[in-house]
Formats: C-alpha cells, sequence, structure tokens
C-alpha cells in the first residue's frame, strides 16, 4: 500500500532532487517564493503542457493566448479588483502577527481562498473568542482592516508620467480584454472558450505549505463563452471534463473531490462555484481546493463595458483610480462592444462565461504528493514518485553497467536516439542499484542498462519503475516500445 506522504517529506525530497528551492536561498531565502530545479522544471512544464493539450489542443472550441502582466490600471476598476481585492486582516496585540480574520481560529477554514470582505466582517465579530495561530494568545486583536492583494508597480521613466499599474491577480482578465480581439481576427464561434496559463502575483496574507499559496505563482484559465440558458450545462461539461484530467494524469480518485460553494460565500459575480479539492497533507481540515470552476455570467464582460465608457474620467483624474466611480452601464449593454451577434439565431447578447481557474504550482504539487511513496526493498527504504508518464519529468534513463568495453558508446547512441522524442537522462557513475533508485526518486518510469551481452546480440535491460521488473529487449525496437508504454 502507498505511504501517505508528509509535507516534509515532500519538501526535503524536492530540495534533495533539484525539483524545487526557496528563492534566493544563498541570501537567505525569500519568503512565499519559490525556484524550480532541473527536475521541478521538466515537472511543471509537463503538468503546465498537459492542461494545454486537453483544453486547448484537442479541442475545436478553444483557441491560446498569452496576454502581458502589466495591464491598463482600468481593467482592475472595471473587475472589481481595485476596490474589492482585500482580505480583511487583524493583528495581534501580543506577538504583531497579522492573520486573515477568516484564517483566525481553526484550519478548517483554509479551503477559503479569498472571502469576501462584507462575509469576513461577519465573523470579525467575535475576534475575542478567537486565537493567534502563531502564540496562542486569545482575544488580543486589532480592530480589523481590509488589506489589498494587488501588487502595485510604477511604469515610465520621467517623474510627471509615472502610471501606476498593477501586477496581475488572475489571468482571467487579459482574456476578457482580449474577448474583441479573438472574435474579429478568428472565426470563433460561440460556443467557445479562450485558455490562457501565466504568472499572477498576490501579496497574501497567509502563506504556507511550500508551494501550495505562494506570492507569486502560475494559472491555467480557460474561460468559456456561451449563450445565456445553455451556461449551466457548459459549467457540468467543464465540471466532469477538469475532475476527470487530475484521474487521467495519475491523481488517485479516493484523494480528489469536488466542493460546492455555499450560496453565501459565492462572489458577487458567480451564479454558482464549485471548488476540485484535494486531499492535501498539511492543515487539520487536509481537503484543500486545487481548482475552482466558477459559472461568472456576464459579469465581466458587462463591467469592461462599463470600463471602456469611463477612459475620460480617468484620463481627467489624471489616472487616479480613487478619484472615478465605473460609468453606469448603457440601458443596451446587450448591443455594447463586447456583444456578440449570434448569426443563426439573428440575436445580439452578452455571452455568459465558464471558468475553469487551475494553479499549476498547486496542481504540481499534488501530482507530487500523490505520487511520492517509501517502500521497504530488501532492508533498505526505496523512495519513489510514481508519476504518471506524461507528468515524469526524465521519460527513461539509459546506463552502461560499467564505463569500459564499448558500453558508454552503445549507451550513448541509444539514450541521444531516444532525446529526439522524449526526455532521456544518460548516467554511467557509480553502482547500478544506486543509479536505479536515484531514477526511482525522480519518476523516471523506465532504466535501459547496456551490459556485455549487449554488445553479442543487441539487447538492452529494460526496468520498470513501479515493478522494479526486468526485462530484456531489443536494442532497435526499444524506441518505438517505449513510445507505446509511456503513451506518447
Ligand atoms: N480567475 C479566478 C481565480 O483566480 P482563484 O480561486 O482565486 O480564482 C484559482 O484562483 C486557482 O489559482 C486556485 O484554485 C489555485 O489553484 C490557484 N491559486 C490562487 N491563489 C494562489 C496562490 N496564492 N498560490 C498558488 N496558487 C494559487
Amino acid at each position: 500500500m502507498a505511504k501517505l506522504a508528509k509535507l516534509d517529506d515532500i519538501v526535503s525530497l524536492c530540495k534533495r532532487r533539484g525539483f524545487i528551492f526557496q528563492s534566493s536561498e544563498i541570501y537567505g531565502g525569500l519568503a512565499s517564493c519559490y525556484d524550480y530545479g532541473p527536475l521541478g522544471v521538466e515537472l511543471k512544464r509537463n503538468v503546465r503542457e498537459a492542461w494545454w493539450k486537453d483544453v486547448v489542443r484537442m479541442r475545436d472550441d478553444v483557441v491560446g493566448l498569452d496576454c502581458s502582466i502589466l495591464m491598463h490600471p482600468l481593467v482592475w476598476k472595471s473587475s472589481g479588483h481595485a476596490d474589492k481585492f482585500a482580505d480583511l486582516v487583524t493583528v495581534c496585540k501580543k506577538c504583531n502577527t497579522r492573520t486573515r480574520v477568516d484564517h483566525l481560529e481553526d484550519h478548517a477554514d483554509e479551503h477559503t481562498e479569498h472571502v469576501p470582505v462584507e462575509t469576513a466582517l461577519v465573523d470579525a465579530a467575535d475576534l475575542d473568542k478567537k486565537v493567534c495561530p502563531n502564540c496562542k494568545t486569545v482575544g488580543k486583536f486589532s480592530e480589523p482592516m481590509a488589506f489589498k492583494l494587488m501588487f502595485e508597480t510604477q511604469m515610465g521613466a520621467n517623474a510627471d508620467d509615472t502610471m501606476t499599474l498593477f501586477l496581475r491577480p488572475e489571468t482571467a482578465q487579459g482574456i476578457f480584454a482580449n474577448f474583441r480581439n479573438v472574435m474579429d481576427s478568428t472565426r470563433v464561434k460561440i460556443p467557445f472558450g479562450i485558455a490562457q496559463i501565466g504568472k499572477s502575483f498576490r501579496n497574501e496574507v497567509t502563506t504556507k505549505a511550500f508551494i501550495f499559496r505562494t506570492r507569486e505563482f502560475e494559472q491555467a484559465e480557460l474561460e468559456f463563452f456561451c449563450k445565456p440558458g445553455t451556461d449551466e450545462e457548459w459549467y457540468e461539461h467543464w465540471k466532469q471534463r477538469r475532475f476527470q484530467w487530475y484521474i487521467d494524469h495519475g491523481i488517485k480518485a479516493e484523494n480528489l473531490r469536488f466542493r460546492d460553494h455555499d450560496p453565501d460565500e459565492l462572489a458577487h459575480y458567480a451564479k454558482a462555484c464549485v471548488d476540485v479539492e484535494y486531499k492535501f497533507p498539511f492543515g487539520s481540515g487536509d481537503w484543500q481546493e486545487l481548482e475552482g470552476i466558477a459559472n461568472r455570467t456576464d459579469f465581466d464582460l458587462r463591467q469592461h463595458q462599463r470600463g471602456m465608457r469611463t477612459i475620460n474620467d480617468w484620463h481627467e483624474a489624471g489616472g487616479d483610480l480613487q478619484k472615478i466611480t465605473l460609468k453606469d452601464e448603457d440601458p443596451e449593454y446587450f448591443k455594447g462592444p463586447l456583444s456578440y451577434f449570434d448569426e443563426q439565431a439573428k440575436e445580439r447578447y452578452i455571452p455568459y462565461v465558464i471558468e475553469p481557474s487551475a494553479g499549476i504550482d498547486r496542481s504540481t504539487l499534488a501530482f507530487l504528493v500523490d505520487a511520492y511513496d517509501e517502500e521497504e526493498v530488501d532492508g533498505k527504504t526505496r523512495n519513489v514518485l510514481r508519476f504518471h508518464p506524461t507528468i515524469a519529468p526524465v521519460k527513461a534513463a539509459v546506463f552502461p553497467l560499467v564505463k569500459k568495453h564499448g558500453m558508454p558508446e552503445f549507451a550513448t547512441k541509444i539514450a541521444n536516439d531516444l532525446k529526439s522524442s522524449f526526455s532521456c537522462f544518460y548516467d554511467q557513475k557509480g553502482a547500478i542499484g544506486r543509479r536505479y533508485r536515484r531514477q526511482d526518486e525522480a519518476g523516471t518510469p523506465y532504466c535501459i542498462t547496456v551490459d556485455g551481452d549487449s554488445m553479442e546480440d543487441n539487447t538492452v535491460t529494460l526496468r520498470e519503475r513501479d515493478s522494479m521488473e526486468q526485462t530484456r529487449v531489443s536494442a532497435d525496437q526499444l524506441k518505438s516500445l517505449l513510445i507505446e508504454k509511456l503513451g506518447l
């Protein structure tokens, strides 16, 4: 039976084997920022590509996009982030630790990404019963206050033309801002989706649990535009499709579940929202959000139409977002610049949006946790990452048994041939058993060993990671056999 991974085991393996390092470690580290090492970068790239393949490449109704991180400030006024994207926080009077009000008391609340400030205010009423998570003091908290989550930066070289911009806190808004461009430059017809993978930034109050919640992270988001009235059907479609994606890529079904948002927990724009949760090995509640799937209705496109009408006010206010309010909606909003004309039905409307929003780093953590295993083999502990072949950073490793008798040359030739089709690692250092163990720990599904017999009969040993079974195969058929076994 697979061993349940502890977060400490994962963190230590990630550092030891070069999956993930603390950012700026040589300077003592930068809190909640992480760097992906040689194995981690391949792993994360595979997660990203598996998402892109399923959501974009395999479908005729989804196109891709890659927007800039810095966008016009009005984008964030229209989306609501400039005014509302904040956590309600309080400071412990004893130890000065700042904590999100909705994170106080018990960890069961950890599934909450960002509770609307209004909701958190209700919870704040009984702060005197809550416990500081740092020093455990009860009821000694400051008046709650809103803490803005968007990072600010300045654009422009001259003092008189600098403009305050925000690092995007989600990739979704770049998609809404380009809805018209995509419509005008492609032949997409509703229902269709626009997908994007990219970095997002949030000045999170509570960061924790390794790469689970960080201040710089990568999102994979799809905004799927559909006709109002068909939205519930598409919501169901994406809900099932996204859940299945995790299972198809190796996550055990028993570690995944759906959690519907309660009506009072729903974001103001959402008609429905469900989280795909994973049983992460931290927090008392264990189950934590992996991905959110929301029915965002026509909220965002309508808001951007209001924003577009506000541009002159923004110029007049010298670019100060605080000094402007969004223009009222045009009563004919459904005919606005972000509307869609349905040729067949001869009607114009603002599409509804279904949004599956996943975290690439958070998914990477789930894949690591789910793959982690320890077992006793010949009285020794074998650490193994049982990655699905699509996700595994290295697909195969090739070893010469010894560094002589032409074996290194034979093995190098095989490795180079395999590299043209998938990631392959060549290793000739150390005892063969130890080389196998290193690849088990990296999650490499197959190892190939060239030995004395290979030189005679052109065969090699193929060793399978999970069963450790070894078979003899022809070197000529190795590549096609591996491609088949890896499902590439
Ligand atoms: N556009 C919708 C949106 O951004 P969200 O629930 O705030 O929704 C979606 O974020 C996903 O992005 C989450 O389910 C999670 O996987 C990932 N995510 C959000 N904040 C994160 C953070 N601080 N660190 C790592 N991943 C994060």
